[in-house]
């Protein structure tokens, strides 16, 4: 049976995590950015979801990517990379998604840098992982899962 749109995540990668594996292993570890979302798509998969990634270099590419979600994506998972500090602009776009939004993030942020505390795509989320290293995307799958199973 064809699967409904309803059940489309759409995972977003922001600027420079395209790099994971080579980048900071010690901060984010060896994997790459395939290998997370090669994880992803096995829970995904367990969970009767089904996976559209998109990883961008800019904001705007992923707003547009959010924007073309909305009223066909049942979610969102996004880790900004360091978009996530100062892009207001991402904020607003993901206010205008409607289905449950989960922040990711490999290392966490709050207890790196100080510039790396504010999370201005906290606000629209429905939650947020942080910390969990290879696991965090994974998790962010199950509580996506979690969310749009109780909005059925
Ligand atoms: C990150 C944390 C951000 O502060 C950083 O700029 C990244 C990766 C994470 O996954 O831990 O690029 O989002």
């Amino acid at each position: 049976m064809a699967k409904s749109t309803s059940q489309i995540v759409l995972v977003l990668s922001g600027p420079n995590l395209n790099l994971l594996g080579e980048r900071q292993p010690e901060i984010y570890g060896t994997d790459s950015l395939d290998d997370h979302m090669r994880r992803v798509e096995e829970a995904a998969k367990q969970l009767g979801l089904q996976i559209e990634k998109v990883s961008a270099q800019s904001a705007a590419e992923l707003i547009t990517a959010i924007h073309s979600a909305r009223n066909r994506c049942a979610a969102i998972i996004i880790n900004p990379g360091a978009l996530t500090h100062f892009a207001w602009s991402l904020h607003d776009a993901l206010a205008s998604f409607t289905g449950p939004i989960v922040e990711v993030h490999l290392s966490n942020p709050s207890t790196r840098e100080e510039w790396r505390h504010e999370s201005v795509v906290a606000p629209v989320a429905s939650g947020t992982i942080a910390g969990f290293g290879a696991d965090s995307y994974v998790f962010a799958v199950h509580a996506v899962a979690t969310l749009l199973a109780k909005k059925k």
